[in-house]
């Protein structure tokens, strides 16, 4: 089977991003605005630059890299993903679509294709949300989903703003409201994704199309108690904030099953306070991700576990529940659904239309233009770990599919020959 991918150039990206991380050899490690992310950010730049791309950062540190289109007015297709990761996570998620999109980029400058509409390939900050909490930042910011005068109380657990970040990264924070992309200025988003579970390693397809993503939320829990003596303190007299906290998490992975067979919830970072072995702990926070399919299911979640949070404020505790992010369950484009259907079919790659329990750049860009997202497998589903892996002939063959329905909906068409002569 013949593809359009050049599956050497492909690994030569996902390899050259990689090098970027703080925890070589321990996994990718990328937290948004570090150094690793700056470097990232250059090497993007630089391939961009490379497949003939116009390349622009704009205020927050999307980067932008455009193929001019024969109309120059018409809105763009932006294709891409994102350049974070997460602590000790793999090197494809966020940069095999931002990656597809520089290929296809490269495709369209070998095969001298000229779209009449202009592409845009796009890699975004802060979609995982690992360093300044939520997560879908970038794509938040582009969507106007996210009032930009937020960044200035978004901190890292240095405490450092986002604001702050981005002044340090050399932007000016308070240009951050002309990232806002005007509705109507975006013709459609695409973006590859790997899969992160084991759908089509098991049986054996090459990719999904995603028509729907899952409903998520991540609330921020803090419990104040009051810091002691691990010595003198009798322990009828503490107000111990991590006992507190893990009476509160032990009842949570139960509501999720009282949601329903499709609901999770997972608690993945904590911490606590003052963190001194012969101290009582004085205050715990620590980030509760909650999904489902619906959005009755979802608010559901949400309110039982606003509740027993509620109710453990007592002996002398005080609970306090922060809301970070909620995103309701995204339909995807059922027309860019139907065009990437039918171009797999034609490259002749075997499919299969999927729910998406991950989040995406895609599922709050489909708020601003119709939105499609692809998968390639996940070698044994996994993902956020340093063994994420997707062989890059997969991915190529994902590749394909985005290149093929970029050059559809684009209009791309192949210059004359110079010198031809018309009969
Ligand atoms: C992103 O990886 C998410 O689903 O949290
Ligand atoms: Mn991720
Ligand atoms: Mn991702």
């Amino acid at each position: 089977m013949s593809g359009y991918a050049d599956v050497r150039r492909v690994r030569g990206l996902i390899e050259g991003l990689d090098r970027y991380t703080a925890t070589p050899g321990r996994g990718t490690t990328r937290l948004t605005y570090s150094p690793e992310f700056r470097a990232a950010r250059n090497f993007v730049a630089a391939e961009m630059t490379a497949a003939g791309l116009a390349v622009r950062e704009d205020a927050v540190g999307n980067i932008f890299g455009r193929i001019e289109g024969r109309d120059p007015d018409l809105a763009p297709i932006l294709v891409g993903s994102h350049l974070d990761s997460v602590p000790h996570g793999g090197r494809f998620d966020g940069p095999a679509g931002v990656v597809a999109g520089i290929e296809s980029a490269f495709l369209f400058r070998d095969l001298c294709l000229r779209p009449e509409r202009p592409i845009e390939v796009v890699a975004l900050i802060e979609e995982e949300g690992s360093r300044f909490g939520g997560g879908l930042l970038g794509s938040r910011l582009l969507a106007g989903q996210l009032d930009p005068a937020r960044l200035a109380d978004l901190r890292d657990a240095a405490g450092v703003s986002a604001a702050q970040a981005i002044a340090a990264y050399g932007l000016d924070p308070a240009e951050a409201r002309r990232a806002v992309l005007a509705p109507g200025s975006v013709h459609a988003f695409l973006e590859l994704h790997i899969e992160q579970g084991p759908v089509l390693e098991a049986e054996g397809r090459d990719i999904a199309i995603v028509e729907r993503i899952v409903g998520l939320a991540q609330l921020m829990v803090t419990v104040r108690g009051r810091a002691g003596h691990a010595g003198t303190t009798p322990m009828h007299a503490r107000r111990d904030a991590l006992v507190g906290a893990v009476l509160i998490l032990a009842q949570l992975p139960d509501l999720a099953r009282a949601v329903g067979s499709d609901a999770v919830l997972t608690v993945g970072k904590m911490e606590v306070l003052p963190g001194g072995a012969n101290v009582i702990p004085e205050m715990v926070s620590f980030t509760v991700d909650l999904r489902a399919p619906s959005e009755a299911q979802l608010t559901r979640l949400i309110a039982m576990t606003c509740e027993v949070v509620g109710a453990s404020s007592c002996n002398g505790l005080e609970c306090r529940i922060e809301h970070q992010l909620y995103v309701p369950p995204t339909p995807l484009s059922g027309r860019i659904c139907a065009i990437l259907t039918a171009e797999a079919e034609a490259l002749g790659l075997s499919h299969r239309i999927m729910v998406s329990g991950a989040g995406h750049d895609a599922m709050i860009l489909a708020g601003l233009a119709p939105t499609g997202l692809v998968f390639v497998p996940s070698r044994g589903g996994i993902s956020h770990a340093p063994e994420e892996w997707t062989d890059y002939i997969q991915l190529a063959r994902g590749i394909d599919v985005i290149f093929a329905t970029l050059r559809r909906m684009a209009g791309a068409t192949v210059p004359e020959p110079a010198g031809r002569l018309q009969s």
